[in-house]
C-alpha cells in the first residue's frame, strides 16, 4: 500500500532511481530476464527513442502487472471536457473574462469536474494546448486517468490536490503547480475537501526550463525546486475503471486491480511538482519594463525558433521600484494569445472584476491593459519603492489562437460588460500648437 508519508526527489528531469521495497530496482541493467521479486519490467517512453538525449525522455516502471491487462475500451460522455480542434464556436476578437466556476452541489470527481474553455491545435497534430477549468467535491477511489493526447499541467486555486500517481504522490496546494506526463495513470484525492483550478493540456512538446540567455546559470525557475515523487504504490484488487483520453474523446475500460501498482521505477519521465514561491524574479532596477517573458516558468516550444506552443508565466509579489515609469503592465496588442488566471490576491492591472478563481482571454492583437480607475492611480502614484504583496496571477501564452469553447461563451460566469473596464480611459492629450495660437 501507499506509506502515509510523501517524499520526493528533486531536480528536473534527472535520472531518478526509486524503490518502495527493497531489492526491487534492478541493478546495472533495465529488463532482468526475471526480476528477483516477480515484478514486471515496462518502459514508459515520453519522447521517440532516438529524440537527442538533452530531450529524451522515459522511464523503466517495475510493477506487479503489467500495463496491458485491462478489458477493451469504450467511449464515453465527456461532457464539458472537450477538445481539438476546437471549432464549437468561431472565435472571437473580443476581450473575454470570467467569474471563478462555482463548486457543484452533485457529487463531482476531479475528471468529471474538467470544464473547457478553450484552447488551439489538435491532438492528432501534437500542436496546441487545451485550457480547461477544474472543480470536484469528490475524491477519485475505484477510477484512474491518463491522457494520451497531452501533458497536463495543473494549477490549484482552491483546495489541495493528492494526485495518486503510477510513480508516487503529489501533494499540491495553491501557489504550487503539478505537472502530469502523457501517459500516466493517476487518480486524485482531496484531503482538505472541494477543489478549484486550471489545466493546461499541453498537446505539444514537452514543458521544459526557458533559455536564460544573459542572465546566466541561475534564476527564473531553477531545476533543484522542483520535486518528484518517490515509488509508492497500491496493491488493490476489485472492480476499477481506467479512463483514457484518446485523440479528442474519453474511453473507459474495466480493470481487476489498481493500475498504479509500480514497486520501483528509474529514468527521467515522471510527475513533478513546483512552489511559485521559489520562483526567483527578475525585474527592472532602473526603469521601463522588461517584457514578461522574464515571468516564465516553463515553455512548450514551437516549430519555429523563439516561438511556444505554449508558455507558462507567473507574476508573484514582487517589489517594484522603476523610477520615472509607469509600473503596472503597459497597454499592449500582442502576436501571441493569452489567457490569464489568478490564484490569490489582486492583480496590478485591474481596480476590480478580475478575482481569484476567475480568467481572461485576450486573442492574437486583441488589445489590453490596465483599466481606467488603474490608470489615473498609477499615472499620479508617487513611485517609491513599493513591494507588490499578495498577488499571484498567471497566464498561459500560446502561439495559437486560444478558440473559445460554447460553454465559454455561453455561461453565466462570463463578464459580458468586460469591455466596459477602458470605456473611461480619458483623453488627455495637450494640443499646445493649437493653444498657443489662439
Ligand atoms: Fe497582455
Amino acid at each position: 500500500m501507499f506509506p502515509r508519508e510523501i517524499a520526493y526527489q528533486s531536480g528536473f528531469g534527472n535520472e531518478f532511481a526509486t524503490q518502495a521495497v527493497p531489492d526491487s530496482l534492478p541493478e546495472g541493467q533495465n529488463s532482468p530476464q526475471k526480476h528477483p521479486l516477480g515484478l514486471y519490467t515496462e518502459q514508459f517512453s515520453g519522447t521517440p527513442f532516438t529524440a537527442p538525449r538533452s530531450q529524451n525522455r522515459r522511464s523503466w516502471l517495475y510493477r506487479i502487472r503489467p500495463s496491458v491487462t485491462h478489458q477493451p475500451f469504450s467511449q464515453i460522455s465527456s461532457k464539458l471536457f472537450a477538445s481539438g480542434p476546437f471549432t464549437q464556436v468561431p472565435p472571437t476578437p473580443n476581450q473575454l473574462r470570467w467569474d471563478p466556476l462555482p463548486i457543484p452541489d452533485e457529487p463531482t470527481d476531479f475528471v468529471d469536474g474538467i470544464v473547457t474553455m478553450g484552447g488551439n491545435g489538435d491532438p492528432a497534430l501534437q500542436t496546441g494546448a487545451a485550457i480547461h477549468l477544474y472543480v470536484a467535491n469528490r475524491d477519485m477511489t475505484d477510477r484512474f486517468f491518463y491522457n494520451a493526447d497531452g501533458e497536463i499541467l495543473l494549477v490549484p486555486q482552491l483546495g489541495r490536490l493528492r494526485i495518486l500517481t503510477e510513480l508516487g504522490i503529489i501533494d499540491a496546494a495553491p501557489g504550487e503547480i503539478a505537472l502530469l506526463p502523457r501517459g500516466l495513470k493517476f487518480r486524485v484525492e482531496l484531503p482538505d475537501g472541494p477543489v478549484r483550478g486550471y489545466l493546461c493540456e499541453n498537446y505539444g512538446l514537452q514543458f521544459r526550463l526557458p533559455e536564460l540567455g544573459p542572465i546566466g546559470a541561475n534564476g527564473l525557475a531553477n531545476a533543484r525546486d522542483f520535486l518528484t515523487p518517490t515509488a509508492a504504490f497500491e496493491d488493490r484488487e476489485g472492480r476499477f475503471q481506467i479512463l483514457a483520453k484518446f485523440q479528442g474523446a474519453l474511453w473507459a475500460a474495466d480493470i481487476d486491480h489498481s493500475p498504479l501498482d509500480v514497486v520501483a521505477w528509474h529514468g527521467n519521465y515522471a510527475p513533478y511538482k513546483y512552489d511559485l514561491a521559489r520562483f526567483n524574479c527578475i525585474n527592472t532596477v532602473s526603469f521601463d519594463h522588461p517584457d514578461p517573458s522574464i515571468y516564465t516558468v516553463l515553455t512548450s516550444p514551437a516549430a519555429v525558433a523563439g516561438m511556444s506552443n505554449v508558455d507558462f508565466v507567473v507574476f508573484p509579489p514582487r517589489w517594484l521600484v522603476s523610477e520615472h515609469t509607469f509600473r503596472p503592465p503597459w497597454f499592449h496588442r500582442n502576436v501571441m494569445n493569452e489567457f490569464m488566471g489568478l490564484i490569490f490576491g489582486a492583480y496590478d492591472a485591474k481596480a476590480e472584476g478580475f478575482v481569484p478563481g476567475g480568467s481572461s482571454l485576450h486573442n492574437s492583437m486583441s488589445a489590453h491593459g490596465p483599466d481606467a480607475e488603474t490608470y489615473e492611480r498609477a499615472a499620479s502614484a508617487d513611485l517609491k519603492p513599493a513591494f507588490l504583496d499578495n498577488t499571484l496571477a498567471f497566464m498561459f501564452e500560446t502561439q495559437l489562437v486560444v478558440r473559445p469553447t460554447q460553454f465559454a461563451m455561453d455561461a453565466t460566469i462570463r463578464q459580458a460588460d468586460y469591455f466596459e473596464c477602458w470605456q473611461g480611459l480619458k483623453r488627455n492629450f495637450r494640443e499646445f500648437a493649437r493653444e498657443s495660437k489662439s
